[in-house]
């Protein structure tokens, strides 16, 4: 049986607007096709390096882009379209975002009251409580301000706020950074947690290995392109991984021997034709440098014209 999805993406594009020599108004792409499905119980984990379009991503779904982009494409959230009405309605109950700046959160406004939402009645006091002691977080700490708190200790309030709401779509924008290993194992875990209890995750990371452990599908995003959607299990070997890229980032993990490759992920104004990772790649042909659809393979997608 078919799974519920909770979120669908079609065909997503962001660009902004920038002015070049006066009043020249030029389109910066920098999510391009991007296509992705969460459903009820999964956690899907999108990894890529900074700058490859993962925050812009999750600001998209959430309705808070900066007033200078541009989305196309369509949402879907449970099935109809999650358009801005829609997502100001839902957005902090059933849909919440973890989200990567601490400064999100209101430095004049004492932890407990702000998860709380200045609701205070004994009920959610108590889940808060469990909370706090889920996340080796004192109850004092309710009574603190952000300032007085620990970046580690920060990470875990923020995670805090997202839990509180009992969601069914959770975006988290690389929540880990700033917690030391098992810490950040411990976050991941109760993201995995929140998808076993039945909602849909969606984390944003640029930790591989972190997200190979918990996710059930991970998306490898790569200069605002979607290269490869992958099962986790795809990741035990390389020959069941698709892209060069995908191949690439295995290499490089240190149980598969470190192997960097050269050269950095081009910025979008300096974008080849074609594919993004062309230039860095072993695979390379003309071909390469004509429109690359996303196709799928073996119950996983790609954007490469070779199947492996
Ligand atoms: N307001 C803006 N105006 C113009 N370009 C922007 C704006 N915000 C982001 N960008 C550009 O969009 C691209 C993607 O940014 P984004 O913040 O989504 O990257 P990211 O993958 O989240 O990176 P990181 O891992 O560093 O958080 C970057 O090249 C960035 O420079
Ligand atoms: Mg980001």
């Amino acid at each position: 049986m078919e799974k519920n999805t909770i979120l669908e993406i079609r065909n997503m594009n962001i660009s902004f607007s920038q002015y070049q020599k006066g009043t020249k108004q030029t389109k910066l792409p920098v999510i391009r096709d991007l296509s992705l499905t969460v459903h009820q119980g999964e956690m899907v984990a999108v990894v890529g390096s900074s700058g490859s379009g993962k925050s812009l991503l999750a600001h998209g779904v959430m309705g808070i882009l900066p007033y200078n982009a541009e989305m196309g494409g369509q949402i879907l959230y449970c099935g109809e379209p999650l358009r801005e009405k829609r997502i100001c309605a839902l957005r902090g109950k059933e849909i919440v975002m973890v989200p990567q700046s601490t400064s999100y959160l209101d430095p004049l406004m004492k932890v407990g009251t702000q998860i709380c939402k200045g609701k205070k009645d004994p009920e959610r006091k108590k889940k808060l409580d469990g909370i706090f002691r889920r996340y080796g977080l004192a109850e004092e700490v309710q009574e603190q301000y952000p300032f007085e708190l620990s970046g580690g200790m920060t990470r875990r309030v923020m995670i805090s706020t997202a839990m509180i709401e009992e969601p069914k779509l959770v975006i988290a924008d690389e929540p880990t950074p700033g917690l030391h290993l098992k810490a950040a194992k411990r976050a991941m875990e109760h993201f995995r947690e929140l998808a076993d209890m039945g909602a849909g995750v969606l984390i944003i990371t640029h930790d591989l290995e972190l997200a190979l452990e918990t996710a059930d599908r991970v998306l490898v995003f790569y200069a605002g392109y979607t290269l490869e959607d992958a099962k986790t299990e795809d990741f035990r070997q390389e020959k069941t991984l698709r892209h060069p890229y995908t191949k690439a980032l295995w290499r490089a993990m240190p149980q598969n021997g470190f192997h960097y490759i050269d050269g950095v992920q081009p910025y979008v104004k300096d974008m080849p034709e074609g594919c993004p990772f062309a230039p860095r790649c072993e695979k390379c042909t003309e071909k390469c440098r004509g429109e690359i659809p996303y196709r799928e393979v073996n119950g996983g997608y790609v954007r490469c014209v070779y199947d492996s």
